[in-house]
């Protein structure tokens, strides 16, 4: 018994020695690649490429999950005209919306990662899950992918045949395709703006969904950009959003973003035209908050923190106990109407594709 101590003791300790070990390369390896960024003719490493919607499958769990989601909280299921912040490697996410009815998509972006040539492909893939009415990936299949849903079947009382007739109608496609070549023309029904950099980007009350997946925790200016999506959504519209408070793989612990002081940030930022902005939940609730939003779904996750308080930077001292655990929240939230008589609820269940007014028709 005393020798199984013994051993168990030493185990302890080598681990220990290992992971504290293997945080100080962590931490060395990104202080590095930041300030490798300087160095003249060095690719700036988040230009390479995010992973994710190169994936037609990851495109399409990633789409129902925001619509089945939206349903769920009363949103308006189809909505017409859709924006999407920071969609990556490919627009196949704003693709899926537009392969279920959507007329119009938008996509924000700051650094240019998607080609046509992949968007091609990933359409090509969508539209054939879409007439197979596949079932939505699963967290077997995309285990980082939030948010969770009870059900994967494919939603048909989302989706019914009515509607994905009209949607995969052989014209529409054509007009889809060509609008994916065309996406610097200002008449086309897909428009790619990198980097966006405003308000201005739209035109004010014109959109009826903004959503994101995993991009929020990127963004510099976080305060504006909620102010932008404030500012470009109708009356009846909402936003969606996935957002992840991780520390991606910048250190070992996945909050541990939160101690490092801010001048050795600036070095682990370097040149890199974004990386995360360490901001928690609460910001997030407090800008809401700010823009006139109405949260009507805040499922957040939470992840055991092994840090203890007097980790933390002085810049996140006065992290709540709540925001120190909470690793990602999904957002549903719509605008505060500002006149709003008591009793008023706004039709979100209007069911707004397939509008006569864009060209997909
Ligand atoms: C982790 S990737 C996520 C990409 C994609 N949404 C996905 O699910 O795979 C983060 C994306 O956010 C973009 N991004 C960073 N800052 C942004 C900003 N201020 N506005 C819009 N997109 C931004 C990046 O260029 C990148 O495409």
């Amino acid at each position: 018994m005393l020798a199984l101590l013994f051993l168990r003791t030493i185990y302890l300790h080598r681990y220990r020695i290992e992971h504290r070990a293997l945080g100080a390369i962590v931490r060395y390896r990104s202080i590095i690649s930041g300030i490798a960024t300087y160095l003249p003719g060095m690719q700036r490493p988040c230009t390479r490429g995010t992973g994710g919607t190169d994936s037609a499958r990851y495109c399409y769990s990633v789409w129902l999950r925001h619509l089945v989601m939206a349903k769920n909280n009363g949103l308006n299921h189809c909505p017409s005209i859709v924006a999407e912040l920071g969609p990556g490697d490919s627009l196949g996410v704003g693709l899926a919306a537009l392969l279920s009815g959507s007329d119009q998509y938008f996509a924000f972006d700051v650094v240019e990662h998607a080609t046509s040539e992949r968007n091609l492909q990933v359409f090509d893939d969508l539209v054939a899950l879409f007439e197979n009415k596949a079932d939505i990936p699963n967290a077997e299949e995309f285990p980082r992918i939030k948010p969770y849903l009870t059900n994967y079947n494919f939603p048909s009382d989302l989706l019914d045949d009515d509607r994905l007739r009209r949607a995969l109608d052989q014209t529409r496609m054509t007009r889809i395709r060509r609008a994916i070549n065309n996406h610097h023309d200002p008449r086309s029904p897909i428009q790619y703006k990198v980097p966006w950099c405003d308000t201005s980007a739209l035109e004010e009350e014109t959109v009826d969904m903004v959503y994101s997946q995993a991009v929020l925790e990127h963004v510099n200016d976080l305060p504006g950009t909620y102010r932008a999506m404030r500012r470009w959504l109708k009356p009846t519209g909402y936003i969606s959003h996935q957002i992840d408070f991780k520390s991606h793989g910048i250190d070992h612990e996945w909050n541990g973003h939160w101690t490092y002081p801010d001048f050795i940030w600036r070095l682990i930022q370097g040149r890199r035209p974004f990386l995360i902005n360490r901001l928690p939940h609460s910001v997030h609730l407090s800008l809401l908050e700010q823009e006139g939003f109405l949260v009507l779904c805040d499922k957040t996750l939470e992840t055991k923190s092994s840090l203890s308080r007097q980790h933390l930077a002085s810049s996140f001292e006065s992290l709540s106990d709540r925001d120190l655990v909470t690793s990602g929240a999904f957002i549903q939230a719509t605008r505060k109407a500002a006149s709003t008589p008591q009793g008023y609820e706004p039709d979100f269940q209007h069911a707004t594709c397939f509008s006569d007014a864009v060209q997909l028709q």
